[in-house]
């Protein structure tokens, strides 16, 4: 939304259109945007199935006016993941009320009641056209403001929005525009993140805003659906002849304050004037990443769950749709993001994974820097220091996780017990919820989430938080819902991972977990040796990963000569290696799309041999820890059925290079490290092997079908 910068409409769909771009990494399967017509109380409406191309040329094709020029402006945009409704043109947002455009609404996340509502509103006469839980939202607005306009209510529009989200139940990040309320957009979020990004030329007056929050009723149901009589609230009861412009900001309705937090408040019913005290031109951008967002500002503005922010004639007011938890903050501070945007963009690579794959000795260095003392041996990680005696009190730690980041806490986990003698289980987040695990206060609950938005992964932290665990963030996502929502935790500082298959936050996360763990045991004796013997081990790994990438020719090679044709392809892994193998699996699925099963090595005798002879493609951990010889059985188990795997062994292992000559086997060596740090190294020819066998195929690697790089639903 733009205030008195005066933009013309080709620049407004450019701003829009160009923000869907960045937001392309996520992975989605259709767009649209809505922006005004010749006058903002008209919407026009632009859908499109595909990628944000797709949606430009839709545009080109209509071709509206470019050249008209806005003083002020709010279009909204969105790029969608189908939850409800299959990827079709009508399913996509901006969703809308009805044939006019009276209302429309962009959404992340699900409306669970959405069944419910859409024949309550059936059975008042609504007609739908999509198959989507949003449609539902865009109707709700409409019908609570015809069925208030006829009552003689003109509702503000963030009363308005109130009254649609006591309605609503599961999740949304949700914006509204409205042909009724020219000039203004709602923005609002509960479980789905949104931050607001704030450009202007002039310095602002202030750098934090007040929530307002008028009264006790707020948040409840004044009109529910169900009920034949809707009445306003209170305060749209308000607003009913008044111009809400000029509404004296009611002191008395607020929650009890101190003296100071109350005058901060009262003086700043009106933010965002510049320090002269004079209007100020603005513009406002909304989005759920703040990729999108970045090049127009690096000032943002997070909104928390129930915020209702809404802006018109250059302000931006956040309202509650409940009542905040006592001792919750009642401002929001705008931030300085640290992200540039040549970090997001490509560099001289092919795809944005081979990019990440190939920056791995920098992120696993930034993941490190000025928090390990390599001469001293001592760790100190900033976000936890005060809490580390609390986690050492913990009867156990369970770590919670989805996908690749569930990998690095299975990677962890044996080197997480000997250090800190602390029990600890691995969850899969959505296995976590569906068992309603029993957690206790003196439990210590770890969320591993590269993006930290995983709506699973958030489920699973507020269960948590609910029963009074002390819960523990190890995010890549500076800002996110889980970094903000924990208690403590540490920033993995991976820097922005965009190919949808996680490779830098894999290896990023497990080096965080084993600093996590050095400093629990900082206070046993009994470790020095131990600890001493991974800080040194930590030092090496960026050296030695440089090391593992030079293997990308020989890979290439592999994947085009070796493993080309092949349907399925197994990963065989046991001790610290089965999280490799589980991990190396996941890669291939997501990207080359060949079935891969990572095998735990011990029980290859127990079913998987059966699927074993000459043709079927194996890949085989066999570097060096106490499980060598064990694993090298596993391997000859194979080669006795006729198998021929490629082995990853530590380089001139001589028990390999006999091997491989005897049985005719590849190799591809990777340097020799602590065992517990082993799976940093040997993942990487992995994500190798994942990457070329996708690019032979064909696939759009960094947007792989049917998934999402931030699965912001459950
Ligand atoms: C999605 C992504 C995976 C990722 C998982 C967990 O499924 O496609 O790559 O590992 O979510 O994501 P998180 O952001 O919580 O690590």
């Amino acid at each position: 939304c733009n205030y008195l910068v005066e933009r013309s409409r080709g620049e407004i769909i450019d701003t829009l259109v160009e923000g869907l771009q960045r937001l392309e990494y996520r992975g989605y399967d259709s767009t649209g945007i809505a922006i005004d017509g010749d006058t903002p109380d008209k919407t026009l409406l632009y859908k499109q199935i595909g990628k944000v191309d797709a949606l430009k040329q839709e545009i080109a094709r209509d071709a509206p006016e470019r050249d008209i020029a806005f003083a002020s402006h709010c279009g909204i945009a969105h790029t969608r993941w189908a939850t409800h409704g299959e990827p079709r043109q009508i399913n996509c947002h901006p969703q809308r009320s009805d044939s006019q455009n009276a209302f429309t609404v962009v959404h992340n996340g699900i409306i669970t009641n959405f069944r419910e509502l859409r024949t309550l509103l059936a059975n008042r006469g609504y007609t739908f056209e999509s198959d989507t839980d949003t449609e539902c939202i865009a109707i709700l607005f409409k019908h609570l403001y015809d069925e208030n306009l006829s009552n003689g209510h003109e509702l503000d529009f963030h009363e308005l929005t109130k009254l649609v989200l006591t309605e609503l139940e599961g999740s949304y990040g949700l914006l509204c525009k409205s042909v009724h309320y020219p000039e203004e957009v709602i923005a609002t979020r509960k479980g789905s993140p949104l931050l607001i990004g704030v450009k202007s030329d002039k310095k602002l007056k202030v750098d934090f805003v007040d929530i307002e929050f008028p009264d006790d009723t707020a948040g409840k149901p004044d009109t529910p659906l169900g009920s034949k009589n809707a009445t306003p609230n209170a305060s749209s009861r308000n607003l009913l002849n008044g111009n809400r412009r000029t509404r004296p900001f009611d002191g008395n309705n607020l929650l009890p304050l101190t003296a100071n937090e109350f005058n901060l408040r009262h003086s700043q019913s009106r933010a965002f004037l510049s320090e002269d005290g004079t209007p100020n031109p603005v513009e406002f951008f909304v989005s759920s990443d703040a990729a999108s967002v970045i090049k127009h500002t690096k000032k943002v503005l997070f909104l928390e769950d129930d915020d209702i922010a809404h802006i018109y004639d250059g302000e931006l007011h956040i309202h509650r749709s409940r009542r905040p938890e006592v001792g919750a903050s009642m401002t929001r501070s705008i931030q300085t993001l640290e992200m540039e945007l040549a970090q997001i963009m490509k560099g001289p690579y092919k795809h944005f994974m081979q990019k990440e794959i190939f920056e791995q000795p920098d992120s696993a260095l930034n993941t490190m820097r000025g928090r390990i003392d390599f001469e001293n041996g001592s760790i100190m990680l900033g976000g936890l220091k005060a809490w580390l005696p609390a986690v050492r009190r913990a009867r156990r730690l369970i770590m919670i996780a989805c996908g690749t980041s569930y990998h690095s806490c299975l990677a962890t986990r044996a080197m997480f017990e000997e250090l800190s003698e602390i029990p600890v289980s691995v969850e899969l987040a959505s296995d976590f919820l569906d068992r309603k695990c029993p957690v206790f206060r003196d439990d210590v609950c770890c969320f591993v989430s590269q993006s930290g938005e995983t709506a699973d992964t958030m489920l699973a932290l507020n269960y948590c938080l609910e029963r009074g665990a002390l819960t523990l963030g190890i995010v890549n996502s500076v800002g996110s819902s889980i970094s903000r929502a924990t208690h403590c935790g540490v920033h993995i500082n991976a820097g922005p991972e965009i190919g949808v298959a996680s490779t830098k936050a894999y290896t990023s996360q497990y080096i965080a977990l084993v600093m996590f763990a050095l400093s629990l045991s900082d206070d046993r004796v009994s470790k020095i040796e131990r600890r001493k013997d991974i800080i040194r081990g930590l030092h090496n790994i960026p050296d030695q990963i440089r090391e593992v990438l030079q293997l990308e020719s020989r890979i290439k090679e592999l994947c085009q000569n070796d493993l080309k044709d092949h349907k399925s392809l197994l990963v065989l892994g046991r001790g610290y290696q089965f999280a490799s193998a589980l991990e190396g699996a996941l890669k291939i699925k997501e990207i080359s799309y060949m079935h891969s099963e990572g095998v735990l090595a011990g029980e290859l005798k127990h079913g998987v041999l059966a699927l074993v002879d000459e043709q079927l493609p194996i890949i085989a951990f066999g570097t060096r820890d106490s499980l060598f010889p064990k694993v090298v059985s596993s391997i000859e188990q194979v080669t006795a059925r006729k198998g021929r795997p490629i082995i990853i062994c530590n380089t001139n292992d001589e028990v390999w290079a006999k091997k491989a000559e005897t049985n005719k086997l590849l190799t591809l060596e990777v340097p020799q490290t602590v065992d517990c740090l082993q799976g940093l190294l040997n993942i990487i020819p992995l994500q190798l092997v994942s990457y070329w066998l996708a690019v032979n195929r064909g696939i759009d690697v960094d947007f792989p079908r049917n998934l999402a790089k931030s699965v912001t639903v459950e």
